[in-house]
């Protein structure tokens, strides 16, 4: 008999609905699919687009990289993970902090939770509702969703309070305060729906991790990298974070990841590593960025055409609870406008994100140009328009 007929093909194991649309090409804040249609990107592939879709300078130093050197591992002098740290130091102005460089934003916030346990020596992480941290071990622990927690995730360490209630957060330091190894925040919750954490809560999780020695980690996968107009979201309250975790836009679709740790933190060998972690090619990846978000001003972008878009959203009638910062939007829809997201983008040809139907989310390029918001805007009135007209 002839091996091989009638065999099955192996599938891809099925983690995710997707849209039928097939992607073949990207420019700046527009990809196009197989069959030739143009589609407007605000949604950046869950926030990693950063300086736009293969950006000609990225391009080039991925490809020069490419053509010198694509990995050895951290055996090794890789004098481009240095350059990179002070290029992160300038441009974050975080100068006195410490880079490791990793892959994903989950296996940051999982070294950000580790060496915070290393430092304190203790087990007890504080995480708030609607969190999202990852889906891996503690990450996945400390995130604020069932689906994402299989029993070996499960762990007593991890202590859910209510995001922005500063009360329940003294009361649970008072409880716990000696057991606290970190506190992990969102500076704007993503996943969870675009939620600002308030100035005066960041600054009295400072003041609470001060007086009981916790840690302070900022997550900062979705909302950092200049997103919300400034590096780091959490830099609104005017105070510090001890580990700051990035990923997402660091790379702009190359895979890099990282934390940044304050000097308090004092390294010792194999704490801390990665076989991939800051390879050459990761490391072009994330200096082309840096250089774009730097020359191109891209964090003033994000706050100009993000303030057109929140001014421009809140003048429309039917959406709800505009919010967010910079670049990072979203706002809520009736019930009767569920499908405003899917008709956005069959009807109008424009990528957006959800939390939930009733929650769109905007993570565009940051930068996204005006004319593109207005492009943006006009079609969510006509779809508004259309609506009403259906009812
Ligand atoms: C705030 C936040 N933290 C961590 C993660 C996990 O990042 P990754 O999917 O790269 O592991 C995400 C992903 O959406 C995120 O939004």
């Amino acid at each position: 008999m002839r091996r091989g007929l009638g065999r099955l093909l192996m599938k891809l194991f099925d983690v995710y609905p997707v849209n039928e649309i097939t992607i073949v090409k990207a420019k700046g804040s527009y990809v196009w699919d197989d069959k030739g249609e143009q589609y407007l990107d605000l949604y950046g592939g869950h926030a990693v687009i950063s300086i736009g879709h293969t950006h000609p300078h990225w391009v080039k130093r991925i490809e020069e990289q490419l053509e010198k050197i694509a990995f050895y591992s951290n055996s090794v002098r890789i004098p481009l993970q240095a350059e990179l740290a002070k290029k992160l130091g300038k441009v974050s102005g975080k100068e006195d902090y410490q880079l490791f460089l990793c892959n994903s934003g989950a296996e940051a916030n999982e070294n950000a939770l580790k060496l915070a346990s290393f430092h304190t020596g203790r087990k007890k992480v504080i995480a708030f509702s609607k969190s999202f941290h990852g889906r891996t071990s503690l990450a996945a622990a400390a995130t604020d969703n069932k689906n994402n927690l299989s029993p070996v995730n499960e762990t007593g360490n991890i202590i859910f309070l209510p995001f922005n209630d500063e009360q329940a957060l003294e009361d649970c330091f008072k409880e716990n305060g000696k057991e606290i190894s970190s506190v992990i925040i969102e500076g704007i919750q993503g996943v969870g729906g675009i939620n600002v954490a308030t100035e005066s809560f960041l600054k009295k999780i400072r003041t609470l991790c001060d007086e009981y020695g916790a840690v302070y980690i900022a997550d900062s996968v979705q909302c950092g990298y200049g997103r919300s107009g400034k590096f780091f979201s959490h830099d609104f309250a005017g105070v510090s974070a001890d580990i700051y975790s990035m990923a997402k836009g660091m790379g702009n679709g190359f895979p890099v990841a990282g934390i940044i740790a304050s000097p308090k933190f004092k390294a010792k060998h194999f704490m801390l590593g990665s076989t991939f972690g800051g390879n050459h090619l990761a490391c072009a990846a994330a200096l082309a960025v840096l250089e774009i978000i730097e020359e191109e001003k891209l964090m003033g972008n994000a706050v100009m055409v993000g303030k057109y878009l929140k001014d421009e959203l809140e003048n429309i009638p039917q959406l709800k609870n505009v919010r967010g910062r910079g670049l990072m939007i979203g706002f809520d829809v009736p019930e009767e406008l569920k499908d405003l997201r899917k008709n956005l983008l069959w009807n109008q040809k424009i990528f957006t994100g959800e939390s939930k139907p009733t929650v769109i989310r905007l993570l565009p390029s940051l930068a996204l140009k005006k004319r593109d918001a207005e492009q943006f805007i006009e079609s969510v009135q006509a779809e508004c328009e259309m609506q009403k007209a259906e009812s």
